[in-house]
C-alpha cells in the first residue's frame, strides 16, 4: 500500500482548465500544462447543474428534499476508500455512486483541493449532491443519471477518455434508499412494491409490482435463482404467478413479504452474522436488481471506469453481493490464459496461442491486461465498523490501477 500511496503523490495533480463560460464545458486538455487549479470552475449556474438526461433534463427533479425522518446513509469502509483513492490537490474524482454523499464529504475532508463530480440515478441523491455543491462550489459537479446515462452527460461537458484520476463505486441501495418505507425496497414496513432506484424520474420504468403483475413463471423462475440466488425459486414462482388469480394486485411490499413468509413456512434463514432473515430477503434481492437493470448496469460502469480513468488512475468498488462482486472481479481479471488450467482441453491450453484461429494482434488484444489490481483478495470491513455498522457485514472492496 505504501509504495501505491508513493506513486499516487507522484502521479497526481494534473491541472485542468474551464474552456468556455458556458456551464460546465470541462476540458481534460492535455495540452494545457499548468494553469492554477482556481481557473478550472466546475460550477456556473445552479440552475443548470441538474444536468440529467431523458425527460428530465436541466430541470430539478420532482423529489422532496430529505427530511430529518429521512434515514442517513453511513458510508462503508470509508478509511479504506481514501487509502486508496488517494486525493491530490487538483485531482478529479467520479463518484459514480453519490447517494447520501458520505464518500465524497470525505473526501473532501481529507483533500480541501479535489474535485469530485458525482453521479446518481436517484432524484433525492442529487438533491444532496447540489446540497454539497453549494457548500463547495469550486470543486463538486453534480449529475443525475445512470451509469448508462455517463457517455451522454460526460460528452455534453466535454469530459473525454481517460479523464478522470479516480473512479468510485459504491454500489446497492442507499440507506435513504432502503429505509424509506415509500421507495419500496423495504421488508419490514409496508409501503408500494415499487423498488425503482430512479423514483418516478423516469415513468415508464416498471415498478417490482409491474413485474410480479405480467412476468410469466418461467422468467419469474430466472429471476429469483439467478438474481436472488433463491433455492426456492420453483416454488416461489409458481406460487407468486398463481396468486393473480386470487389477489387482484401484489403491489405493497407486506403483501410479498408475507405471502414468501408463508410460502417459505418452517425455513428459517440466517445471514452472515448469525442473525435470523427475513425469507423474503431474496425475492426482494432478485426484484430490485431487475428493476434496476443493475448487473448490466454495472457491467456497463466498468467498461465506463476504465475508458474515463487515466492510465494508472484508481478504481475502488465496493459490492454487496456475491453477483456485484462475480462481475468486479472478471473485469479486473481479465482472461488470463498463463492460469487456464492445463487440463482443459487434454492439456492443449499451453498450446492455445498456436492451435487458435484468432490472429496474433487478436490474440494480443483479448490478453492484454486491462487492470492492476491493488488488492489480491477482496478486502473486508473491521469488525468494530460491522457492529457500527451492519449496512457494512457483506461489503467487498477491490481496487485496481487502469492500464
Ligand atoms: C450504496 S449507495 C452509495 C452511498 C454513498 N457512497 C455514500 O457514502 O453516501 C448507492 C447509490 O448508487 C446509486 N446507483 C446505483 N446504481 C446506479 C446506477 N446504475 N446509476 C447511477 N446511480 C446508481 C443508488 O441510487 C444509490 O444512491
Amino acid at each position: 500500500m505504501a509504495g501505491h500511496m508513493l506513486m499516487r503523490v507522484a502521479c497526481g495533480g494534473r491541472l485542468l482548465r474551464s474552456v468556455s463560460k458556458k456551464w460546465g464545458v470541462l476540458s481534460a486538455n492535455s495540452d494545457v500544462k499548468c494553469l492554477p487549479s482556481r481557473s478550472y470552475s466546475l460550477q456556473e449556474k445552479e440552475s443548470q447543474t441538474s444536468h440529467g438526461v431523458g425527460e428530465n433534463e436541466f430541470v430539478a427533479p420532482p423529489s422532496s428534499p430529505p427530511d430529518a425522518s429521512t434515514p442517513q446513509h453511513i458510508p462503508v469502509m470509508a478509511e479504506e476508500v481514501l487509502e486508496f483513492l488517494a486525493p491530490q490537490d487538483g485531482s478529479v474524482i467520479l463518484d459514480m455512486t453519490f447517494g447520501g454523499g458520505g464518500h465524497s464529504r470525505r473526501l473532501l475532508a481529507a483533500c480541501p483541493g479535489v474535485r469530485l463530480v458525482c453521479l446518481d440515478r436517484d432524484p433525492l441523491a442529487h438533491r444532496l449532491a447540489l446540497t454539497l455543491q453549494q457548500e463547495h462550489p469550486q470543486q463538486v459537479l453534480p449529475l443525475l443519471g445512470r451509469f448508462s446515462d455517463l457517455p451522454t452527460l460526460l460528452t455534453r461537458l466535454k469530459i473525454k477518455r481517460s479523464f478522470f484520476d479516480g473512479v468510485l463505486m459504491d454500489l446497492g441501495v442507499s440507506s435513504m434508499q432502503f429505509g424509506t418505507a415509500e421507495r419500496g425496497f423495504m421488508l419490514s414496513q409496508d409501503g408500494p412494491l415499487d423498488m425503482r432506484m430512479d423514483g418516478g424520474r423516469q415513468p415508464e420504468q416498471i415498478t417490482a409490482a409491474d413485474v410480479l403483475a405480467h412476468i410469466d413463471e418461467g422468467s419469474l423462475y430466472k429471476v429469483l435463482k439467478f438474481y436472488g440466488e433463491e433455492k426456492n425459486a420453483r416454488l416461489l414462482s409458481r406460487a407468486l404467478v398463481e396468486s393473480r388469480y386470487m389477489f387482484q394486485r401484489l403491489d405493497t411490499t407486506q403483501g410479498l413479504a408475507n405471502m414468501v413468509s408463508s410460502l417459505l413456512e418452517g425455513m428459517t434463514r440466517t445471514d452472515k452474522l448469525g442473525r435470523h432473515a427475513h425469507p423474503a430477503t431474496k425475492t426482494f434481492q432478485a426484484l430490485r436488481i431487475l428493476v434496476n437493470n443493475e448487473l448490466n448496469e454495472l457491467d456497463y460502469a466498468m467498461r465506463l471506469a476504465h475508458y474515463y480513468l487515466r492510465p494508472k488512475g484508481v478504481l475502488v468498488a465496493i459490492s454487496f453481493h456475491s453477483l456485484e462482486d462475480t462481475i468486479v472481479k472478471r473485469h479486473l481479471q481479465g482472461v488470463d490464459l498463463d492460469h487456464t488450467p492445463a487440463t482443459i482441453g487434454l492439456g492443449l491450453a499451453k498450446h492455445r496461442t498456436a492451435l487458435s484461429t484468432y490472429t496474433k494482434d487478436e490474440m494480443e488484444r483479448i490478453t492484454t491486461k486491462a487492470w492492476k489490481q491493488l488488492t489480491k483478495h477482496v478486502v473486508l470491513p473491521s469488525e468494530e465498523e460491522v457492529t457500527s455498522n451492519p449496512r457494512a457485514r457483506s461489503a467487498k472492496l477491490r481496487s485496481a490501477l487502469r492500464l
